[in-house]
Order: structure tokens, then C-alpha cells, then sequence
């Protein structure tokens, strides 16, 4: 499945321009601002409306790059799109990821034509996807996806894997990267939960504007060479479609939309990024390509955002095909472009671009809205360094996919893992055991990946490297391969050979039981039930009647239901898609080589209706309508044991406008070194709006020897006492709050 046949599925003021003085062109002493303006000035309408005309690939290829063959660019195709329709921006792969020479190559071609044949020699800027490391680029570093991430809870990670990211789409000549995803992640069915940072919205506006700093670079408004421009999407309200399917509606109100879903994204203008991609999908029966409100109102005019805004995929002629609000295509983009939208992923043809044109002409779109939307996208070009030096830079290759940046996703994968149950300390496991390996995702490279990875799918298995390891080949490596049984036992939702895992089983120690889900992306990740297929429960049911002990290693993007076969494992890893580092983190885990220190960044839940986020209200803390996920969100075990105490407050009382501190001492009082994330949650007692049982506002993660100590600190500001009012604004009341770190609590009161 390509891209193509994706569409199938899913089928101002000009003042304000140049107010928003920010960088200075070392080379030529003009504001970069400046020369913009003098770039505008020279355009003529054609220049400006191709520069918002997004095109991918395929449009100007000649072959289509796929495991057996190379892509080639159509050099006439690709000189019409530049020189005659003026495209100002192309995307993605067709239909496999390429080498670093590859691109380098193909990039090339593309900038000569832009800098060389058009009038006034505007480089394009080149667009990927690289949402868990530089996926379509062969020979990138890959890390777990985002979900996983979050779950490692080290911000220090997810910035470094932003720059090694950063680093590696530049070096095969891009400057674009289409994340991060800023979606709170609340819907567990939805099959993009794994491209979120989980269920906190205060986790993910810590992780989202961590990793735009490290795509992006410092405060500079000038991006660095080995740095990209990043793009926070899907603004806004994408990740929690009713149905779960992706680009479904959504409803949310006011409050919440405020409250949950916005925090990412105003941080993320905080951390100055570039860009930012529009949700694909409907929110309160408004296609957010149509939205005005959100696009203007809220992104400019409150946030503040000075970059530019590109639609989704297709999306804007979706506004009349699927969503119904334009009578046709012209009426379509007249409605996104004055909404708010700068730049449109068209992405196959060139009717944006004819259509924009005649609106203008004939007065529906005023020009000033045209120059505006393409300032935003020349300056974009500016601050990128495109017009002193568009091209590849060929040195930069070498170190694509290096050791230390294969180190840093191997501990990434090692501390995402969430030690989810160890029964009598079942795990872990001694090396001088054998073990029976079964189930789907024992033997597969593809499924702890998933989508995004060298196809759009992900699912290609025969493409992936060899040289990564499946969780069997990890644990073969471990312990010998004579002391390792392998049957695959199911397919991810059809029975193979149960009778055989069981019989292997019953000559074992121990049954390492890989669960999960098979590759997927967007839409072709829905699915209608949360509970993992009926065959995975079988093979664990059939294998608990041997007696021998069950470890079960969940792979998968979301939390399957695994209510059926809690009790039948002693042990139970989740991995999410830790990534090609993944089968040698878990075989880390499970032998002891590492310490396991993640913690669930989503809620686990125990049944299909029962889906409710850790931030529930008090009406949800007791019986009949009690919280009782399988594992609660923040839960994960350790080797060792760590003990907190003396949590302290600094004042006990808060006056309006200062912060509080708060410290506490955390020691490790069990035997293995270990990493543990100390979490800080905030209850308000009373207040104008239902308050949540506790929030999170705070997260450290240390590591500890066997009997060290060390105290934490954390500091509460306005911010974090504050909540969205009655009257939809942001507000603080005064009253009293409750800290709550581990199992120690403590009052203050904010007068
Ligand atoms: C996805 C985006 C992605 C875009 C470009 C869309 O289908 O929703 O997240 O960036 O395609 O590939």
C-alpha cells in the first residue's frame, strides 16, 4: 500500500509580517525579514501561489523506487513542476526509502532546477516523515516510536533523538521533518496512539518541545546546518476520534480542547517552531482545514505562532469529497487558504495551484492573504540557510547510522520497557535455562517497528536489516541457540501450531511468549476491538495448562486487552515498538542485563468499554464507577526497590504569583543498580470546575547504585496550578492543593 492508494482510503493583516522581525542574514546585513520583503516584491502571482504548492514524489518519477527497484526522477516532469507550475515544496518516498546517496542525488536534482532555472532561484524545501528516527533513509538510526519514548521518561533522550534525527535527514540533503505528533494520545484505539507521547498532556508538551529543540537547534532564528525544520502536527484535536478509527470526528469541548489538547502546541511555539501541520479530521462538526477559529484565532492571534501552516495529505480538496462542507474543490481552498492554510499538500496534481490562481484573479482571495502565507514560507526558507546553500552536504554522510547513535536507540528501547508484572521475581530469568519462544511477534523485525519504517506500512519484513535482532534471535544470542525452542505457535490473529508450543513448552523452563500486532499506519490500523486477537489468547491459555512458568512480551502501538491472560503469566514485559534496538532490549531485560525502568505512559486498560485516562474526576475514584485499569498509567516495575522520603514543600502557604519548591530523597534499597522516574501529581481539593483526581506536573528520572540516595527537586509554578475556568479562560483559584510523590503527601494552601 502506497501513498496513492492511501487517498483512496481516507479519501492578517499583512502589517503583521513584517512586525515579527527575527533573524538577521549574516551574509548580505539584511534582516531576513527584509528579504522576504524584497523577494514578494519581484513575484509575480504564479511564483507565489507555486510556492504554496506542496507535490509529492511521485508526481515527478520516473520509476518507482520499491525493493527491487530504484527510483528515478523524471527530469521533464520534475522541471514542469518547478519551472512551469513554480512548486515551491515536494514530499515523501515513492514508495520505499532511499540511501543517503540516493537522496543526495535526487535532491541535487531537484535544487539545480529551483536554484538554477527558475527566475528568481527559490530552493524547494523538501518534506519526510521521520517519526521515529530518519525512516526513509536506509541507513539511518531508528529509535522506538514516540510511545515508547515516552514511556523511558528521559527528556534528555527524546532531545538527543531529536538531533540524531535532525542530523541525518539533513544529511541526505532535507530540511523538513513532518513531526513532531503533538496529539494527546487519549484513545487507545486510535492506531496512531503509538506516534503520541501518551495519554498526559503535560508529559507531551514536556516531550514535544524536548525534541523540537533537539530538531531544531537553540533559540537561534537562523537553523543550523545539521539541524531541520520541524513541524508540530496534527493541530488540532486529531488524536481523539469517537470511533477510534483514524480521521473520524471528534467532539470536544471548549474546555477540554483547552485545557488537554492545546498545552503542546503553545509550548511548542514557545520552542519556536517552524511549522505546523493541520488535522486531517473534523472537530465539533468543523474540518480543522476549514477552521478559521483554529488556524487563525487561536494559532496566530493567541499561541502566536510566526510559521507557516501546511494541510495534511489531500486534505483540502477532502473538504468537499469527504467532509461536505465545500460544494467543490475551488470553493475548498478558497475556505483553507482564508482559514488559515499557507501551504497545500495537494499532493498528485496541480489543481491547488489553477484554482488558487483563478481565485485570486477573480477576487475571492485577496493578494495580501497570498503574500502573507508565502512570507511565512520564504522566511521558513531563510532561516533554513536554502538560498545560500541548498544542497546536499556530502561529508555529512559518514555518520549516518554510527555506533553512538546506534547506542543511544539501544538505550532508549532498554529503558522504554515496562516491567508490567514479576510474579515471586519470575524475571529475571537465569541464563543457564531453556526456554520455549513462540507466538507472532517472536520472530519479526517489522512488528517491533511498525509503520514509518522504510515504507509507509512498515510491514515489508524482507527490507529490514539483518542485522537488527527479532526477540528470538536476541534471547538465541543470550542463552545458545541449543538452549532455545522455537514455534511460532499463531499468526498475529490465526492459530499456527498451538499443539506444538505446548508440547515445546512442556520440555522447557519457561514459555517467552511475544504478543502483539502486526505492522500499521493511519487508517489501515484500525480496528473495531481493543482486546488482543482471540488466537494470541489461546496460545497463552493453551501453554498455562503445561504449569510452566509464562513470560509475556507485549509489541504492540496500543494497549491490547490482555484481561483473559493476566493471570495465566507470571511475568509480563511491554514493549510498545521499541525498534530495531528492540529484540536486544527485551533479551537485555529478560536476562538481567539491564534493569528495566519504564512506566506507562497511557493507561493499560482492563476491558474494551472501560477506557478511561488517569486524570479521571472524583465521581470516577469510587465504586460502581472506580478507575481499575489493568495497569494504572505511570505504573512500572524494577529489579530493586526504591524507597521515597522526606518530601518537603517550601512554604506551606503560596502567595499569588510565586512558586513553590519541593524536594524530596528517593534510595534505591534493593541490590541492582536502577533508573527510576520520580513523578510529581497535583490535586486541587475544591474548585469552580470539577477538579481531576491528580494531574501530573512534574517528572525526573535518576539512576541509583544499590544503597545510594538522592534528593529531587521540582518546582511548581502559576502554570501548574492553573485549569481552564467556567468561562473557558485560564484561571487560578485560591484554596488547597495536594502534592503527591510515590506514596508521600502533602498539603499547601495558594491564597
Ligand atoms: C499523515 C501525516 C503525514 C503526511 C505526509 C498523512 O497521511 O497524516 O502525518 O505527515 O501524510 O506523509
Amino acid at each position: 500500500m502506497n501513498k496513492i492508494s492511501k487517498t483512496i482510503f481516507s479519501a492578517i493583516t499583512i502589517s503583521i509580517l513584517f512586525f515579527t522581525l527575527s533573524g538577521f542574514d549574516e551574509n548580505s546585513g539584511e534582516t531576513i525579514d527584509k528579504k522576504v520583503e524584497n523577494l514578494i516584491s519581484q513575484m509575480t502571482l504564479q511564483e507565489k501561489v507555486g510556492q504554496m504548492t506542496q507535490i509529492t514524489l511521485q508526481v515527478v518519477g520516473k520509476t518507482q523506487g520499491s525493493a527491487g527497484q530504484k527510483f528515478e526522477l523524471d527530469e521533464k516532469k520534475l522541471e514542469e513542476a518547478i519551472v512551469k507550475y513554480n512548486v515551491g515544496s515536494i514530499l515523501n518516498v515513492w514508495d520505499v526509502a532511499m540511501s543517503v546517496d540516493e537522496w543526495q542525488n535526487v535532491i541535487t536534482k531537484i535544487q539545480d532546477i529551483a536554484v538554477k532555472k527558475t527566475r528568481l532561484q527559490i530552493p524547494v524545501i523538501y518534506g519526510i516523515d521521520a517519526i521515529h528516527g530518519a525512516n526513509y533513509i536506509k541507513e539511518a538510526t531508528l529509535f522506538p516510536q514516540s510511545i515508547g519514548m515516552a514511556a523511558a521518561w528521559n527528556l534528555d533522550l527524546v532531545k538527543k533523538s531529536g538531533e540524531i534525527t535532525a542530523f541525518e535527514v539533513r544529511a541526505a540533503g532535507i530540511s523538513w521533518n513532518f513531526n513532531p505528533v503533538l496529539g494527546v494520545g487519549r484513545q487507545p484505539l486510535w492506531p496512531r496512539l503509538f506516534e503520541t507521547y501518551g495519554e498526559s498532556s503535560y508529559a507531551v508538551t514536556q516531550f514535544g518541545a524536548a525534541y523540537i529543540k533537539g530538531i531544531e537547534g537553540g533559540d537561534n532564528p537562523k537553523i543550523a546546518k545539521d539541524k531541520i525544520a520541524a513541524c508540530m502536527k496534527h493541530y488540532l484535536g486529531y488524536s481523539i476520534p469517537s470511533s477510534g478509527k483514524d480521521r473520524t470526528p471528534a467532539w470536544i469541548p471548549e474546555r477540554m480542547l483547552r485545557e488537554i489538547f492545546l498545552p503542546p502546541f503553545k509550548a511548542a511555539v514557545d520552542a519556536g517552531v517552524h511549522t505546523v501541520m493541520v488535522n486531517s479530521s473534523e472537530i465539533n462538526g468543523i474540518p480543522v482545514h476549514s477552521s478559521h477559529y483554529l488556524l487563525t484565532e487561536v494559532l496566530r492571534n493567541e499561541l502566536g505562532f510566526k510559521g507557516f501552516a501546511v494541510s495534511d495529505w489531500g486534505d483540502i480538496e477532502m473538504l468537499y469529497k469527504r467532509e461536505k462542507v465545500a460544494a467543490n474543490r475551488k470553493e475548498a481552498v478558497k475556505m483553507a487558504v482564508m482559514a488559515g492554510v499557507d501551504m497545500c499538500m495537494v499532493p498528485l496534481d496541480y489543481s491547488f495551484y489553477n484554482e488558487l490562481l483563478e481565485l485570486v484573479k477573480e477576487g475571492e482571495v485577496s493578494e495580501q492573504r497570498i503574500d502573507q502565507a508565502v512570507s511565512r514560507i520564504l522566511k521558513v526558507k531563510l532561516q533554513l540557510g536554502l538560498f545560500e546553500n541548498a544542497y546536499p552536504d556530502p561529508q555529512m554522510k559518514k555518520k549516518v547510522g554510527c555506533d553512538e547513535f546506534v547506542r543511544l536507540s539501544l538505550q532508549a528501547a532498554r529503558e522504554s520497557i515496562t516491567l508490567l508484572k514479576n510474579n515471586d521475581s519470575i524475571l529475571p530469568l537465569d541464563k543457564d535455562i531453556k526456554v520455549l519462544v513462540c507466538g507472532p511477534t517472536a520472530n519479526s523485525r517489522a512488528y517491533l517497528n511498525s509503520g514509518w519504517t522504510y515504507t509507509w506500512q512498515g510491514d515489508k519484513e524482507e527490507i529490514y536489516p539483518k542485522n537488527k535482532k527479532t526477540v528470538l534471535e536476541a534471547v538465541q544470542a543470550k542463552i545458545g541457540e541449543k538452549n532455545v525452542v522455537y514455534v511460532p505457535g499463531t499468526k498475529y490473529d490465526s492459530i499456527i501450531d498451538i499443539t506444538t508450543a505446548v508440547e515445546a513448552a512442556k520440555k522447557s523452563d519457561a514459555a517467552i511468549v511475544c504478543l502483539g500486532e502486526k505492522a500499521y499506519c493511519e487508517s489501515l490500523g484500525n480496528i473495531d476491538d481493543l482486546t488482543l486477537p482471540e488466537a494470541q489468547l489461546q496460545l497463552v491459555k493453551a501453554l498455562a495448562k503445561t504449569g510452566k512458568p509464562i513470560i509475556l512480551i507485549l509489541a504492540e502501538g496500543r494497549p491490547r486487552i490482555i484481561n483473559g491472560i493476566v493471570d495465566h503469566a507470571q511475568g509480563i514485559l511491554m514493549a510498545y515498538l521499541p525498534g530495531p534496538e528492540g529484540g536486544q532490549a527485551i533479551a537485555d531485560v529478560l536476562f538481567g542485563d539491564c534493569n528495566p525502568s519504564g512506566k506507562l505512559p497511557i493507561t493499560y486498560p482492563r476491558y474494551p468499554n472501560a477506557i478511561t485516562c488517569y486524570d479521571y474526576k472524583y465521581s470516577e475514584q469510587v465504586e460502581p464507577n472506580k478507575y481499575d485499569p489493568q495497569f494504572p498509567f505511570g505504573f512500572g516495575l524494577s529489579y530493586t526497590k526504591f524507597e521515597y522520603s522526606d518530601l518537603k514543600l517550601d512554604k506551606p502557604i503560596l502567595k499569588e504569583g510565586q512558586n513553590l519548591n519541593i524536594r524530596l530523597k528517593v534510595k534505591n534499597t534493593g541490590k541492582r543498580f536502577g533508573k527510576e522516574t520520580v513523578m510529581l501529581y497535583l490535586s486541587d481539593v475544591v474548585r469552580s470546575v470539577t477538579p481531576p483526581f491528580k494531574q501530573l506536573r512534574g517528572f525526573k528520572k535518576i539512576a541509583l547504585k544499590p544503597g545510594g540516595q538522592k534528593e529531587v527537586t521540582f518546582t511548581l509554578t502559576k502554570d501548574d496550578l492553573s485549569f481552564i475556568g467556567r468561562k473557558n479562560k485560564r484561571i487560578v483559584e485560591a484554596g488547597q492543593f495536594i502534592v503527591t510523590v510515590g506514596n508521600l503527601r502533602q498539603g499547601f494552601i495558594l491564597e
